[in-house]
């Protein structure tokens, strides 16, 4: 089994990306880190807790890590501002109030990683703030990470911005931080990939079929989403779909054929107004630099539908 750390700011699509990660089978979920992102620090890691724990797996260990992006203002985003773009709050799933492990996520990623002889799969689908703290503070943990599969950014347009996708926009400091760590597996899941992945209704009623609590879950945070997703957000027709973003993730965790894969240089900007947190994908190497990212240029949308059917049906039954 794969060991994976995933850090969220759930968020929709990140719940199912905790779903999927609690319950396949070749995945061994070590724990899950929380950041600021869609929405509060407190409210991700109260979301998190009830997605695990609406999925019986209240188990895995949840850490909240840092509650504000390194990105200095005007340029990072609010909660409410996302609010107003993603329309993510509360999750409609599991119990409220439920605490997490500890609120130094930071401090038990870099203990983790230190303490184990294995080589651990990090899965950020958030903005990258957690990540680049544990990175400057302990280098030594790149020596642990077998891969970092993150969500974030885009060769051609933005979602937060014309320029710029959200996770990235909002803490491009951090994103800066951990293109140039020097890390040996640096896969990007871009929205290039993830704009080729739809849930649907019919998916909904699908998920709910199965009879289990992921099943359950998924259904119930998608069809909220679904809901949300605003026409605004890309070329997603608002109220029939939407993108499950994170969790493609995770799929290619479980499958790594899911992602079609191109090594390029990247990076981000970290200085301009209207480009601000653009990713710059150089295919071409005109920069003349070597390749920092497995950059996914494509998904392949029926075998991410099957390994995310694969999950739902696994874990407690209704
Ligand atoms: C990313 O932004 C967040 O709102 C989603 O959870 C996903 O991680 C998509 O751009
Ligand atoms: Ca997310």
């Amino acid at each position: 089994r794969r060991p994976v750390i995933l850090d969220v700011d759930t968020g929709n699509d990140d719940a199912v990306a905790v779903t999927m990660a609690a319950t396949h089978p070749a995945i061994e979920l070590l724990g899950c880190t929380t950041v600021a992102g869609n929405l509060s620090l407190e409210e991700t890691t109260d979301n998190t807790l009830r997605v695990l724990n609406a999925i019986d797996r209240s188990d895995i260990e949840v850490h909240a890590g840092l509650s504000r992006p390194f990105a200095p203002r005007p340029y990072a985003s609010s909660a409410s501002e996302v609010e107003g773009v993603f329309h993510q709050s509360t999750l409609p799933v599991g119990t409220s109030g439920l605490q997490p492990r500890s609120w130094h996520g930071v401090e038990w990623l870099i203990e983790t990683l230190r303490q184990t002889t294995r080589q651990v799969t990090l899965i950020p689908v958030a903005p990258l703030t957690n990540i680049a703290a544990a990175i400057t503070v302990a280098p030594d943990i790149l020596d642990a990470i077998d891969e970092v599969v993150f969500m974030g950014g885009a060769s051609t347009f933005g979602n937060r911005t014309a320029a710029a996708e959200f996770n990235v926009y909002t803490d491009a400091v951090a994103a800066n931080v951990v293109l140039r760590a020097g890390i040996r597996r640096l896969t990007m899941a871009a929205l290039d990939a993830t704009h080729e992945v739809l849930v649907s209704q019919d998916d909904l009623h699908r998920y709910r079929a199965l009879g289990t609590r992921a099943g359950d879950v998924a259904s119930a945070v998608t069809e909220y989403y679904i809901g949300g997703y605003k026409a605004s957000v890309g070329p997603i027709e608002a109220g029939s779909s939407a993108p499950p973003h994170d969790a493609l993730c995770v799929a290619y965790a479980i499958d790594p054929k899911v992602l079609d894969i191109t090594e390029a240089y990247v990076e981000v900007d970290t200085v301009s107004l209207c480009n601000y947190g653009r990713t710059t994908v150089d295919f071409h190497g005109y920069r003349d630099e070597p390749a920092n990212v497995r950059f996914a240029k494509h998904a392949d949308s029926a075998r991410f539908h099957q390994i995310l059917d694969e999950c739902l049906r696994g874990g407690t039954v209704r």
